[in-house]
């Protein structure tokens, strides 16, 4: 399959385009969606670009009663020259199926599935929003269809993109932003789905969420399942922290997200030469760090948060105030430097830019 087997049907009635400085994130979707299905007799077939539409599922459907769906988030911006361009797109892809792995979902073609990302991008361009800090966020995701309520992989499903208008992730833009540290609920253990990108990790977040919500945080930081002493991620990114001039980041162990944007992060850190250190990290390290004044930094990377400050940690009574609440030159610089190279402003020295035409 090519980018010239995806059929095309535009929408007849267009939907009006936001103001792109009022963009919240995830509330707005532009004019048209791709689909493609699959049957374990005839494989993954009838990619097609329709009009944004409702779906038609049996309520059997396995992806209702036992989540075998998994989803992937990259973003599209658009250059000062008018450029369309999307932020290593291709590890998306090569995540989306590590996750289809894990879940027991069939591999998808990863060229076939930027091409087609590409070619809905390029249809709804019109829906990038200029405004600063604004993109097209794109949600490419596959449900099981099969209607089946014993518990097995289902046999039929939908890979399907679909593209949302986004501002900022979180109300404080990239003003630090207040976490908790979750001792009670736990995201996901070592041999758990922690690391695919699956609703079910989501879904078993809310709780905690919810709860520290309520005491005015923005987030959770998780710390692993078996000891609750080790940090994972947080709600929707993944976590660093400058201690004693050296960036710290809990090392990949099977139950954290492999970020994209976590990965370059450390590759600008590595040019810049900042030391930079994946390893296991307990909250007693952190804690240690703080009250010996070495905790300079932490900030989460995501590509929903982009690189989001944490201006307080709270953790049990404790509150950890980081470089007084306010955002720090590590965190700026990475910002600075990542949207830079996403919109286009700054140099791509690694080749991360990948054009729509
Ligand atoms: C992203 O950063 O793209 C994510 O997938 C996080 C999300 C759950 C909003």
């Amino acid at each position: 399959m090519d980018q010239n087997s995806i059929t095309v049907t535009l929408t007849e009635n267009k939907k009006e385009i936001p103001q792109s400085n009022q963009l919240e994130f995830g509330r707005i979707y532009s004019d048209h969606m791709f689909i493609m299905d699959y049957e374990a007799s005839t494989g993954w077939h009838s990619p097609r670009i329709v009009p944004y539409q409702n779906l038609v599922l049996d309520p059997a459907a396995i992806v209702f009663h036992y989540g075998q769906t998994v989803f992937e988030g990259l973003k599209a911006y658009v250059t000062k020259q008018g450029n369309v361009q999307l932020f290593r797109p291709e590890k998306n892809m090569e995540r989306l199926n590590r996750s289809n792995d894990r879940m027991c979902i069939p591999r998808i073609d990863e060229d076939f599935g930027l091409e087609a990302i590409k070619k809905l991008v390029s249809i709804d361009k019109d829906w990038i929003p200029t405004a600063p800090g604004t993109s097209l966020y794109v949600r490419p995701f596959i449900i099981s269809t099969e209607p089946y309520l014993g518990v097995a992989p289902s046999k039929k499903y939908q890979f399907i993109i679909i593209l949302s208008p986004v501002g900022a992730y979180y109300k404080e833009g990239i003003n630090p932003i207040k976490i908790a540290v979750e001792s009670k609920f736990v995201r996901a253990v070592s041999g758990g789905t922690g690391e695919a990108k699956t609703a079910g990790n989501y879904a078993a977040s809310l709780k905690a969420q919810e709860v520290v919500a309520e005491q005015g945080y923005a987030q959770v930081l998780w710390l692993d399942g078996v000891e609750r002493n080790y940090i994972e991620e947080v709600g929707s990114m993944n976590i660093f922290f400058k201690i004693n001039g050296e960036i710290v980041t809990p090392a990949l162990n099977g139950s954290i997200l492999e970020g994209v944007t976590r990965n370059s992060v450390i590759e600008l850190l590595k040019k810049w030469e900042i030391p930079v250190i994946e390893k296991q990290i307990s909250m007693d390290d952190i804690y240690q760090a703080y009250q010996d004044g070495h905790l300079e930094e932490a900030f989460g990377s995501g590509t929903a948060a982009v690189i989001s400050p944490v201006g307080e940690l709270a953790w049990n009574d404790d509150k950890l105030k980081i470089n007084n609440g306010e955002i720090g030159p590590i965190a700026k610089k990475l910002y600075d430097t990542l949207t830079g190279i996403q919109y286009g402003a700054e140099a791509d020295p690694f080749g991360w830019i990948v054009e729509v035409e």
